[in-house]
C-alpha cells in the first residue's frame, strides 16, 4: 500500500495498523481449530490491540528499495508475531510479574502460565514457518534474511539484552541502594532487548527489497539508533506516562529495579539522548532525501508517542 504523503503520521499509522491485522488474521490458526485452547491464547495477545511499529517499519523499510507487497506483509506480519511472542513471555510471573498489556489482563492471568508459556513458543514458530513459506526473496537471500531475523532475536539480541535486564534487576534488589548499573551495561540491555528485534524489522524488509549491502547497512544503523531511542522512550513512558493511555502498569521500573535511563541519567538527559539518536538516525535517512521522510517522522513519532 503507499500513500499519498499528504496525510498525518496518526493516519498513515492507523491505515497500516488495519493492513497489518488483516494479514495478521490470515496467519494465525482460527480459534476453533484443535487444539482451541492454545489458538486462543495466542490470538488474545496478538489482537489485544499493539501499535504494529514493528511490521510498519519493516514495511517502509521494503517499500523505500522497492518490492513485492504480499511477501513483505508477510514478513511484516511475523514481526509482530515475534514481538507479541517477547511480550507475552515478558509479563510472566519469572520475568517482569505484570498484570496488564495493551489495556487487558495479560496472557498468564488469563490462560495459565503453562498456556503463556506454550502460546508464546508457538508464535514465535509460526513467525518462523510465515517467513519460511512466503517466497520473499531468490533461496539464498531469503536464507539470509532468516538468519538475520533469528540472530537478532537469540542470546546475541533480544534474549541476551532480557537475560542481563533480569540479571541487573535481581542484583540491585539483594544489594539494596546498588542503584542501576554502569551507563556500558545500561546500554547493551536496552539495545538487544528491544533495539535488536526494530533494528531487524528495518533491515530485513530492506533485506527483502533486494537492497544494496551500504543500503542495508544504512537502514540498520538507523534502526539500531530509533531502537534504542525506543527504549528509552518506554523507560521514560513508565515515569511520566499514564496506564489508561499505555494500557499497561505504570511506576513499575522504580518497584521492580529494573535499569533504565531515567535512573541512571534521570528524566531530562534520557529525554536529551532520546532526541539525539533520533536526530542521528534521520541523518542516516538523509541520502533517501523525500523517499525516507516517513521513516524521518517515525523515528520522531517513537519518542513523543504517549503510548
Ligand atoms: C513494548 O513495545 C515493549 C517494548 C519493547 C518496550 P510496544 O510499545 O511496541 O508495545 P505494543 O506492541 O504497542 O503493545
Ligand atoms: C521489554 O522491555 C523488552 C522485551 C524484549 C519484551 P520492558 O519489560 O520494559 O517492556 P514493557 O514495559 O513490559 O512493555
Ligand atoms: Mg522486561
Ligand atoms: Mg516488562
Ligand atoms: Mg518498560
Amino acid at each position: 500500500m503507499t500513500h499519498a504523503l499528504d496525510i498525518t503520521i496518526d493516519e498513515y499509522l492507523e491505515i497500516e495498523r488495519t493492513y497489518v491485522d488483516a494479514e495478521l488474521q490470515r496467519i494465525l490458526p482460527p480459534e476453533d481449530e484443535y487444539p482451541q485452547s492454545i489458538h486462543r491464547a495466542m490470538r488474545y495477545s496478538v489482537f489485544a490491540g499493539g501499535k504494529r511499529l514493528r511490521p510498519i517499519l519493516c514495511l517502509e523499510a521494503g517499500r523505500l528499495f522497492g518490492t513485492n507487497e504480499r511477501p513483505l506483509l508477510r514478513l511484516a506480519a511475523a514481526l509482530e508475531l515475534i514481538h507479541t511472542y517477547s511480550l507475552v513471555h515478558d509479563d510472566l510471573p519469572a520475568l517482569d510479574n505484570d498484570d496488564l498489556r495493551r489495556g487487558k489482563p495479560t496472557n498468564h492471568r488469563v490462560f495459565g502460565e503453562a498456556l503463556a508459556i506454550l502460546a508464546g513458543d508457538a508464535l514465535l514458530t509460526l513467525a518462523f514457518e510465515t517467513v519460511a513459506a512466503s517466497g520473499l526473496a531468490p533461496p539464498e537471500r531469503q536464507a539470509r534474511l532468516v538468519k538475520d531475523l533469528a540472530h537478532a532475536v537469540g542470546t546475541r539480541g533480544m534474549v541476551g539484552g532480557q537475560v542481563v535486564d533480569l540479571a541487573a534487576a535481581a542484583h540491585a534488589e539483594e544489594n539494596s541502594g546498588a542503584g542501576p548499573p554502569d551507563s556500558v551495561t545500561l546500554h547493551y540491555i536496552h539495545a538487544a532487548k528491544t533495539g535488536s528485534l526494530i533494528c531487524a524489522a528495518l533491515r530485513t524488509g530492506a533485506l527483502a527489497a533486494g537492497a544494496s549491502e551500504g543500503d542495508v547497512e544504512r537502514i540498520s544503523a538507523y534502526g539500531a539508533k530509533v531502537g534504542l531511542a525506543f527504549q528509552i522512550a518506554d523507560d521514560l513512558l513508565d515515569v511520566l506516562g499514564s496506564s489508561e493511555s499505555l494500557g499497561k502498569a505504570v511506576g513499575k521500573d522504580g518497584r521492580q529495579h529494573k535499569s533504565t535511563y531515567p535512573a541512571l541519567h534521570g528524566v531530562e538527559e534520557s529525554q536529551r539522548i532520546a532526541a539525539r539518536l533520533v536526530d542521528e538516525a534521520r541523518a542516516v535517512l538523509a541520502p533517501y532525501e523525500e523517499r525516507g521522510r516517513r521513516l524521518g517522522e517515525m523515528a520522531h513519532y517513537l519518542i513523543t508517542r504517549q503510548r
